[in-house]
């Protein structure tokens, strides 16, 4: 890790608040990275979240205390739970169980974390971790709701193996997934490596960079799945998870752009700074996107359904006899990048498709380019063992009207730093070609 990497969040409090889950052992990695990254920590421990890691591992990785009672009058005469609060940048709650999501939304306080909790002002990032069905009762999803329009940024669940023995959506995110959503939260640069100089770190509170090369430029980004209703309560969906589609929104922000970012359903944080328009299916997105215009750079990172049920029944299908087999007629989608990509008054300047594959990359995405009538793709290989669908890095393949480039395997987040700087060069090389 380069020195700069590791400062990127040099001189940042946080306040952790650990509950009991089994992902609590993922908090002492988090400690670690956030204080090689140069933040300060200070944890507190729920009674249940330390039957998992004790306060003295915590304390020893912070270098500070580790907090567990509300009524240590010590604490409250030297430190109180209002200070710690007033002392922090950002509260995290890594692993947040479901009973603490549920406290909060309800505004419970009958401990020192859930007390801080209500008492801050500052801005809470949770990290929910717990079984699959508890994260999909009913309760839970009222409770994120609440949180979610209470300002509450998430990140995650991640679906995945569980300690359980189950398999679902529910595992906490992994540390560096929420090193990059408290980055994100607090608007801190995310160009520590930059090899683009100096001078796109000097990201303002909100994280636009007023002096960067996309300064006074309009950027649409498309990401995440859709989901395409089969009835009331089924879907067609992909596995993206919207990680490359934000990490570009963020990064065209830090270089200085005004950015609207089109979402499918993800279980990501908004990007700090960045409109976000929330949308469901792959009609919504387009008409969200084609509201969004005019814009100067349009990048279609989402993974867009295909097809959709050609009929959405109006009642839950019921099962017919033990055995029978049933079939689902699908309909093509509209393809929101060709629709971008038409020449017209409002086409983008610069617009750029992804092409996800399995085989035949570079083929196929040679091939879209020319059908979609995108200035460039991104060409990423998603078959499974690549980790690149729902995973932190990527290996893809520029298609330019020039030919082809490989590029090393990466980080998400650097990925679209580059991708974006490219671009900011591309758009200069036309303006002055144009002069
Ligand atoms: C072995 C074990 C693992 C648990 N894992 C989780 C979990 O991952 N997520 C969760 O929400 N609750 C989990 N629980 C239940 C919580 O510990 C319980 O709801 C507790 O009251 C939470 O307290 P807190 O929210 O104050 O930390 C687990 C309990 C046990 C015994």
């Amino acid at each position: 890790m380069t020195a700069t990497k590791a400062k990127r969040l040099n001189g940042k409090a946080i306040l952790l608040i650990v509950g009991g889950g089994i992902a609590a052992y993922k908090s002492l990695d988090l400690v670690r990275r956030l204080k090689e990254r140069g933040a300060s920590v200070r944890a507190i421990l729920t009674r249940a979240g330390a039957e998992f890691v004790t306060p003295l591992s915590l304390s020893v990785l912070s270098e500070e205390k580790a907090f567990t009672d509300l009524f240590d009058l010590k604490d409250e005469a030297e430190i109180g739970h209002i200070r710690l609060s007033r002392e922090a940048d950002l509260i995290v709650v890594a692993p947040a169980t479901a009973d603490l999501l549920a406290k909060m939304a309800h505004g419970l306080a009958d401990d020192l974390a859930t007390a801080v909790l209500l008492a801050t002002d500052k801005t809470v990032l949770v990290a929910p971790a717990m079984n699959v069905r508890m994260w999909q009762h009913p309760a839970t999803k009222r409770n994120v709701a609440t949180l979610r329009a209470d300002g509450v940024a998430l990140v995650g669940p991640e679906e995945g193996e569980m300690a359980c023995g189950e398999y679902g959506l529910g595992r906490m995110a992994e540390p560096a997934a929420i090193i990059d959503a408290i980055a994100s939260s607090l608007g801190s640069s995310l160009l520590g490596t930059s090899s683009l100089g100096t001078s796109l770190l000097a990201a303002s509170p909100a994280g636009a960079n007023a002096e960067g090369p996309l300064q006074g430029l309009r950027v649409l980004i498309t990401s995440g799945p859709t989901h395409e209703p089969i009835d009331p309560v089924r879907y067609l969906a992909n596995r993206s998870s919207g990680k490359q589609g934000h990490a570009l929104a963020r990064a065209a922000l830090e270089l200085g752009a005004e950015v609207v970012l089109v979402s499918g359903p993800v279980a990501l944080p908004d990007p700090h700074g960045v409109r976000v328009v929330k949308v469901e299916t792959a009609h919504e997105m387009l008409a969200a996107a084609l509201a969004a215009l005019p814009a100067d750079i349009a990048i279609c990172a989402a993974a867009v359904a295909d097809w959709r049920a050609a009929d959405e029944a109006p009642q839950k299908l019921k099962k017919q006899q033990p055995g029978s087999e049933a079939s689902l007629k699908l309909k093509q989608n509209p393809n929101i990048l060709a629709t971008l990509a038409k020449p017209g008054g409002k086409r983008p300047r610069l617009v750029i498709g992804f092409a996800a594959e399995t085989e035949n990359l570079i083929d196929n995405a040679i091939a879209k380019r020319r059908a979609k009538g995108a200035d460039w793709i991104v060409a990423n290989d998603v078959w499974p063992g690549t980790g690149a669908m729902g995973g932190d890095h990527t290996q893809i393949h520029l298609i330019t009207g020039q030919g082809t480039e490989d590029w090393p395997a990466m980080s998400k987040d650097e990925m679209a730093r580059r991708l974006l700087a490219r671009a900011a060069e591309t758009l200069q090389l036309l303006r002055s070609a144009a002069e």
